[in-house]
């Protein structure tokens, strides 16, 4: 047979080829990659045959790839070098495949009774899987203004894409996230985007049966807000102390940051920047009354502003350097008046309060204060008005005090001495003189009108003599009062016993109760005894 005859030969079993096609072939279609080798897998286990003949049909015409039959292989001069076939098992090899051996093969077994069976498979050769790659219709996005579009593209045949955020895949929800397929590319179109979308990484996978490709990670900048803009702290005291460490900071949730600007009710500030520092604020003068203040947070790219809430408050100036004026000079009971005054050098009061002794010091008949209560006036001084008083100078941000001292003089009033009037030969003698005076008055001491030497509060003798019987005379005198009291005391000295007073009353009364028991024990005992005498047996 010529090769042209054969060759119709084959194709003419091929064409009226019968039997069980299920037995000798897999379910197809296979899958092979471009320019690998590929076996086509019979399922026969040594076959008993003439001819095994595999033909290639690419959808037009069928033409014979190769034959093997008791004489050998006979191979189709289009596939010389590139197929094989099993003389055991009727396994077609195909090396290095190229596009064009995409098609239907079949494979057709001539029993030696002249039987034949035939069977189909389909072969898909696939170009690799390469440059899988995601590009964005845009550079960067700003939420909810935004239509994203990511382009997913790749090489290779049969491809299937899936597009996956972070770990998680990507699903068309037929609203806000659309995927539309094609045979190389894949298009994601979020509108519009939002901020958490494309924090990815977003990644691409472009894959057939064979093969499995991963785009690089994309990410892509999505602009937002800003929102949540804060001012802190939220809430102040109603007024501010001037020049102390305070201010403003205004936060907001925006990418890229926002840039702040500040008002003082509705009027901008020159001021930029989160901060706005109390001495921004003072710059400004008008800020002793109660104002409005808030920040306003722009975002450049997505070209959104807004407010944050307002922070109210006034600033008033501290008050400081308080001080009391008193009376510089000697004051003296019942001559003297106390002019105290209170100011502060800076700062406005609102209220002020006096203390004396750290206790409220309250008007009287002596003591008036000033309507606005600056000053007071204590008319005429009395010894207890001596003290410590204070002034407190408030306002709502500060409390300042100062302190004077009062020293008022005074007395001696009246003096008296304390001490024995009577006393024995020998006995010790003290007399101790007092007299209630500022300050304290210096004593000295007369004898029957006689100066002595004496010139503490206590006069001491150490036993007494009968020449000192006698009027002693204590005189307190006060030095800065120039005031002199004097006391007299009459003491004599008397002989030894003289002033013994005998048996105290209680000491007598002791006695008797102890007589009376002792004679009532007696008669107790004698009547006892008289029952206790034996009476004679009349026996
Ligand atoms: C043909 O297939 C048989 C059975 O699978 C195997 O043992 C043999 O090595 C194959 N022959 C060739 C030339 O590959
Ligand atoms: C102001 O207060 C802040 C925070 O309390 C502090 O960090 C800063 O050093 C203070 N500045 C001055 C001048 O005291
Ligand atoms: C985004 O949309 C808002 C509201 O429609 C608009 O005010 C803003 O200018 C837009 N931003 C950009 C960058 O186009
Ligand atoms: C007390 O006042 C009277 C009358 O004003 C005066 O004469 C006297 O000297 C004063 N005494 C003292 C101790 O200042
Ligand atoms: C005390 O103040 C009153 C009223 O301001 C004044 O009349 C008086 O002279 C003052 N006295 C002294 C001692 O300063
Ligand atoms: C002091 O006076 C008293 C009575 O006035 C008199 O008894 C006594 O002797 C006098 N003593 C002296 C030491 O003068």
């Amino acid at each position: 047979m010529d090769p042209f005859s054969f060759k119709t030969f084959l194709l003419f079993v091929g064409l009226i080829g019968c039997g069980s096609a299920q037995d000798i072939l897999p379910e197809g279609p296979l899958d092979a990659v471009l320019s690998r080798d590929i076996v086509l897998k019979t399922l026969l286990n040594k076959p008993d045959y003439s001819f095994i003949i595999w033909n290639y049909n690419d959808g037009s015409e069928q033409i014979n790839v190769a034959t093997i039959s008791a004489i050998g292989l006979k191979t189709n001069p289009l596939y010389e070098g590139r197929v094989a076939i099993n003389a055991t098992n009727g396994f077609l090899t195909l090396k290095s495949l190229k596009v064009d051996d995409s098609g239907d093969y079949s494979i057709t077994i001539v029993k030696p009774d002249g039987a034949t069976i035939t069977a189909e498979i389909k072969l898909r050769v696939l170009k690799p899987v390469s440059d899988v790659i995601i590009k964005s219709n845009l550079p960067e996005a700003v939420e909810h203004n935004s239509t994203v579009v990511l382009t997913c593209s790749a090489q290779g045949s049969f491809l299937k894409f899936t597009w996956i955020n972070g770990s998680a895949p990507i699903v068309d929800d037929g609203k806000r996230l659309l995927i539309k397929n094609e045979e190389m590319t894949s298009t994601l179109t979020i509108k519009p985007v939002l901020r958490s979308d494309l924090i990815g990484p977003i990644f691409c996978t472009a894959a057939n049966n064979l093969e499995n490709e991963k785009s690089p990670a994309f990410k892509l900048t999505v602009h937002y807000g800003p929102d949540n803009v804060i001012i802190s702290p939220a809430s102040t005291p109603q007024y501010i102390q001037a020049g102390s460490n305070f201010s403003l900071a205004c936060s907001a949730l925006s990418s890229p940051p926002a840039t702040f600007s500040w008002f003082q009710n509705l009027k901008e500030m020159e001021v930029p920047g989160p901060v706005l520092s109390l001495g921004a604020i003072e710059k400004l003068g008008s800020v002793k009354k109660v104002q409005n203040y808030t920040c306003r947070a722009q975002n450049a790219k997505t070209l959104r502003n807004l407010p944050s809430p307002a922070v109210s408050f006034g600033v008033m100036d501290a008050i400081s350097g308080t001080k009391i004026t008193g009376p510089t000079v000697t004051l003296i009971a019942g001559n003297s008046t106390a002019n105290l005054s209170c100011r502060a050098t800076a700062g406005t009061v609102e209220t002020t309060t006096w203390l004396k002794n750290n206790k409220p010091l309250l008007a009287s008949s002596r003591l008036v204060f000033a309507a606005d209560m600056s000053s007071m006036m204590i008319n005429p001084l009395q010894g207890d008005d001596t003290g410590q008083y204070t002034c407190q100078l408030r306002n709502t941000v500060t409390t300042e005090q100062a302190s004077f001292k009062l020293v008022v003089n005074f007395g001696p009033e009246t003096a008296l001495v304390k001490g024995e009037e009577a006393v024995e030969v020998n006995d010790p003698i003290t007399l101790t003189c007092s007299a209630s005076s500022y300050p304290t008055a210096n004593f000295t001491w007369k004898f029957n009108g006689t100066a002595t030497d004496i010139k503490t509060d206590k006069y001491t003798i150490d036993k007494a003599k009968y020449k000192n019987t006698g009027t002693y005379t204590c005189e307190a005198h006060n030095a800065v009062t120039g005031k002199t009291v004097t006391y007299s005391h009459k003491l004599s000295v008397k002989e030894e016993g003289a002033l013994d007073e005998g048996l105290s009353d209680g000491a007598i009364a002791g006695i008797v109760i102890a007589v009376l028991v002792a004679l009532a024990a007696a008669i107790g005992l004698i009547i006892y005894c008289r029952q206790k005498v034996p009476v004679e047996s009349p026996y």
